[in-house]
């Protein structure tokens, strides 16, 4: 359980007029109840059986990507499947087996290094909630995807063109062609299903947003002058895993100094001097859900007037991007306010202005396309002063019916409020 720690009441300096923003008290809440980091297998099941809707009557296939560093998320998003080489496949006109998951064959040798798979049997089935669980050399090419293509006459392909193959491109064809299929290109359709979260990927988000204040408070608590940067993220990354984080979304970026202008500042080699600013750009990730918060600290507890002065640009901009947040509106639309802001005051905005955030760190979705509630988007402007210091704040924004929610409202971002929550994390426990 996260602990408790309420804040000093400073009062926000400008209103912010987003859902559920209202942070007068703001306080670092706890997470909340336990909450699993692993969905429930129903869950999955639920999304594949609004993908075979999407399908219109065509078979697909769809074979986990995935490596140690990186996950497949389509495919995780299908079916809670971490492993590599298994293939979902999915044959909506089929008779019998309509969803079935090959396994790549056991090689026992190979978990010796890699970890022990579990048996390929009945209970695999009840446990993924599909029509078949095979063990094949060939996994997704099989009796199910031709009686699919067979009796659809169509083959849906998921992937954005170039991505790894799904199926070896010469045997689809051959199949495609001995059936009478064609094939039609429903890239879009995962991505337009994933950009939505649900409930439970929601609450998984709030999560990782909980502990990535913990990340931020020990970064707080860090920082101090002579420590290097990279020591800093090493206690953020502590602060995440003893509160419950089940991985890092990204590399933390602790950026000191002149640093702070480096946008993606991932070395964390300075040597933080007293004065300095501080750009903190972390996430946690829980149940493989990222957060992604920025921070900008006065590593001394008081910022001088040219560092306040920027920091105010920027949190004066955000404010006012985020509560254009809502239904409607799209990314780009966002991105040209906030360029259009940071340039009225007379400074350049070198990145696009956020992104959506889910299951990864930069989430599917099209940034023309308007936003519709369920989305989590992210609102980070930034000022960046090379040779000198960098501002960027960086929260995460529920698209809700009525306008945005902001997710992480509760780790302090006014200036006034962000140096009296220092002051008070500072004191030792
Ligand atoms: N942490 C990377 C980003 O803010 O997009
Ligand atoms: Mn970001
Ligand atoms: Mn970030």
């Amino acid at each position: 359980m996260l602990s408790f720690l309420p804040l000093l009441g400073v009062a926000l300096m400008t209103t912010v007029s987003v859902t559920g923003a209202s942070s007068a008290s703001a306080q670092i809440k706890p997470a909340g109840p336990a909450v699993l980091a692993e969905l429930p297998m129903t869950v999955y099941q639920k999304r594949r059986a609004r993908l075979l809707k999407e399908l219109g009557g065509c078979a697909t296939v769809i074979k986990s990507q995935s490596t140690d560093d990186k996950l497949d998320q389509d495919f995780f998003y299908l079916t809670g499947i971490e492993e590599a080489g298994v293939s979902l496949v999915l044959a909506p006109r089929a008779r019998t087996v309509v969803e079935q998951l090959d396994f790549p064959i056991r090689n026992p040798k190979a978990e010796i290094w890699t970890g022990y798979r579990e048996l390929i049997n009945t209970k695999a089935r009840k446990k993924y909630l599909v029509d078949e669980v095979r063990e094949t050399p060939r996994p997704g090419l099989g009796r199910t995807l031709r009686a699919g293509l067979r009796r659809g006459k169509c083959y849906a392909h998921l992937r954005f063109p170039g991505s790894p193959q799904d199926v070896p491109a010469q045997k689809l064809g051959n199949l495609l062609k001995g059936y009478g299929a064609r094939s039609v290109q429903q890239w879009s359709t995962l991505e337009t299903m994933r950009v939505i979260k649900d409930a439970d990927e929601i609450t998984r988000m709030r999560k990782a947003i909980a502990i990535t204040f913990k990340g931020h408070e020990a970064a707080v608590r860090a920082l101090t002058p002579g420590v290097i940067e990279r020591q800093v993220s090493v206690a953020i990354r502590e602060g995440f895993y003893r509160h419950g984080a089940t991985g890092l979304a990204f590399p933390s970026i602790v950026g000191s100094g002149p640093n702070g202008a480096v946008l993606h500042w991932f070395k964390n080699s300075r040597e933080v001097v007293a004065g300095d600013m501080a750009v903190i750009d972390i996430g946690a990730e829980y149940g493989h859900y990222a957060a992604d918060i920025t921070r900008t600290y006065p590593i001394s507890g008081t910022f001088s007037a040219e560092q306040k002065k920027i920091y105010e640009i920027v949190f004066r901009v955000q404010n006012e991007i985020i509560a254009m947040v809502k239904p409607g509106i799209s990314l780009n639309q966002l991105h040209r306010a906030t360029r259009a802001r940071i340039e009225a005051a007379g400074y350049e905005l070198p990145h696009y202005f956020g992104h959506f955030v889910g299951l990864d760190v930069h989430d599917v979705g099209d940034p023309d396309a308007p936003l519709e509630a369920g989305m989590v988007i992210t609102v980070e402007p930034g000022i960046y002063l090379k040779g000198k210091f960098g501002v960027r704040i960086e929260d995460m924004v529920l698209v809700t019916a009525r306008g945005g929610e902001l997710l992480s409202k509760d780790l302090p971002r006014s200036p006034d409020e962000l140096v009296a929550w220092m002051e008070k994390i500072r004191i030792p426990q």
